[in-house]
């Protein structure tokens, strides 16, 4: 290993996901993700349960990342973890579990913003993929945020559009669920979006000012909408599962994409992301190839396994702290809410 070498072990456990990876300058040499089924059949994440399921996922999840990566303990430089956004119960477990890391190793630990992690994903080393260029407009979508993002530097980022209710993610979750689809629906609506006719059913969208979202009042027309049909006859939505998928995946896309091309028309920005778990989505990928070739963007779509939360991403915001010797200390806290904006500043 040469002198220069930055080995970095990322941890992420926000949510219902623990992750681990382990990150050589800016390649992942592995990124293992324990996913919580319990969640499943409660129609959403249980608090309580994704703690004590973190609990038991993350020492043998760090082992393993660390034994597929092909190196020692000893070589780690640093521990990166998500302090924040998430589920405080969630975030308490990848805290503690760094700062007794970080201690026993005698190494620093840097507290990681979740979606600073989903945004400089495009920034892990991809064969034969570009990387973004400063400025550009990364619309983060996950289950927890629907952000349009100005990325000027790796740690320097405006949010200048989010929601004022649900998540994108959220709308695609509460729609499934009112189509009878376990937690997430989100990737179920997708493969059954992939059979229907996006044009069949039109659904409500929202009126709201400059980059902002909104989306409770599309869940609430799905609804309304779904039980006068299911009135009529109580096959209707078995009878047209894929058109209504089609149509309420491309409801969801257009909204974004309304307001994603508003904000780079008036700053005129010219490079394009996606990043967060609904980028996964099929549909989301395809519009903003699609849109980007009609714009002359150049746009930048995350690997399926660094959309949805992981700790890869993580580990790579880790690097760029670790360069700028952004390290916390053990009196850091989890915290729940967390502004991506001013770190290190
Ligand atoms: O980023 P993420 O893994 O966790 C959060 O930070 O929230 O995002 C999870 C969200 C869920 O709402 C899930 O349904 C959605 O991403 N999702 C998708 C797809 N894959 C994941 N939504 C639509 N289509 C997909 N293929
Ligand atoms: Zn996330």
């Amino acid at each position: 290993m040469s002198q220069k070498d930055i080995i970095i072990l990322g941890i992420e456990s926000s949510c219902d996901d623990t992750s681990a990876a382990v990150l050589k300058n800016s390649a992942i040499l592995s990124n293992l993700i324990a996913r919580q089924e319990i969640h499943e059949s409660y129609g959403g994440v249980v608090p309580e349960l994704a703690s004590r399921a973190h609990q038991q996922n993350i020492i043998p999840v760090v082992d393993e990342a660390i034994k597929k990566a092909g190196i020692t303990k000893e070589e780690i430089d640093a521990i990166a973890f998500t302090r924040g956004p998430g589920l405080m119960g969630s975030l308490v477990v990848g805290t503690s579990f760094a700062k007794a890391f970080s201690l026993a190793m005698n190494i620093p630990m840097i507290d990681v913003n979740h979606m600073i992690g989903h945004v400089l994903a495009h920034f892990i080393d991809d064969e034969g993929k570009d990387k973004p260029e400063f400025p550009f407009i990364c619309l983060t979508v996950s289950g927890g945020h629907t952000q349009i993002v100005l990325v000027e530097d790796y740690l320097k980022m405006k949010v200048i559009g989010t929601t004022i209710d649900d998540a994108a993610g959220e709308a695609f979750d509460k729609a499934a669920k009112l189509l009878g689809f376990p937690y997430p629906g989100g990737p179920l609506i997708d493969k059954h979006a992939k059979l229907g006719d996006p044009k069949r059913f039109q659904f409500s969208k929202p009126q709201i000012q400059g980059y902002d979202y909104s989306f409770s009042g599309l869940k609430t027309s799905i609804l309304y909408f779904l039980q006068k049909q299911t009135k009529e006859n109580p096959a209707f939505i078995e009878e047209n599962k894929d058109d209504l998928c089609a149509s309420i995946q491309s409801t969801i896309i257009d909204i974004l994409f309304k307001k994603l091309l508003k904000a780079t028309r008036d700053l005129n920005i010219k490079q394009v992301a996606i990043a967060g778990g609904v980028s996964a989505n099929s549909g989301l990928r395809t519009a903003l190839q699609e849109t980007g070739k009609k714009e002359g963007w150049k746009v930048f779509i995350p690997k399926f396994e660094y959309c949805t939360d992981n700790a890869a991403m993580i580990a790579i915001t880790g690097k760029y702290m670790f360069e700028k010797e952004l390290f916390a200390d053990q009196s850091c806290a989890p915290t729940a809410r967390y502004s991506m904006e001013n770190i290190g500043n």
